[in-house]
């Protein structure tokens, strides 16, 4: 296994919109692996290929306190969703900054499993924010792009200075739920 190197916003290459997988072979299986090594050592709760600069639809979670929920999802699609819930979110692609977005508070997602097989899941509450968070990074969207244009200009200027100032030092970044 792997740690993969993740894209920080705002690198354009987070904005690609991935294109579904259609081969479920060893390395597809590989790259799951790895996509759950670096999210648990980032730490994170979610991580969406895009991050990792494969752009193909595929993401995994695990929002478990103890890693015990690892989920992975391949060409997922979002079925049934209701309710609207505000939850405060972060993201590995944009370290130490959290900010409150709107979503469903329950959603129903078919996709695939890493060898093809198809699944239906309901998600809830944070498994439901995790979710869509990540299926945003599929289509290029970021968490931020739910703010305004100014916090959005005051939080790419933050991250340079913060990226400028890691340069300099070996402290490494602390935060909460980054998905
Ligand atoms: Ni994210």
């Amino acid at each position: 296994m792997a740690l993969l190197e993740i894209l920080e916003f705002p690198d354009p290459r987070l904005r690609t919109r991935a294109v579904p997988v259609t081969q479920f072979d060893a390395d597809l299986v590989r790259l799951v692996d790895d996509m759950f090594e670096t999210m648990y050592a980032a730490p994170g709760i979610g991580l969406a290929a895009s991050q990792v600069n494969v752009h193909r639809r595929l993401l995994v979670m695990d929002v478990s306190k103890d890693r015990s929920d690892a989920l992975v999802f391949v060409n997922p699609e979002i079925v049934e969703r209701d309710g609207i819930g505000v939850m405060e979110e972060g993201c590995l692609s944009v370290p130490n900054i959290f900010d409150e977005v709107e979503r469903a508070q329950r959603v129903v997602v078919r996709a695939q499993d890493r060898h093809g097989v198809v699944f239906e899941r309901e998600l809830v509450e944070l498994a439901a924010v995790c979710l869509q968070h990540e299926m945003d990074h599929l289509e290029g969207k970021l968490f931020v792009d739910y703010l305004s244009s100014l916090k959005r200009d005051r939080i790419r200027r933050k991250l340079e200075k913060d990226r400028k100032a890691r340069a300099t030092s070996d402290a490494a970044p602390v935060g909460a739920a980054r998905i």
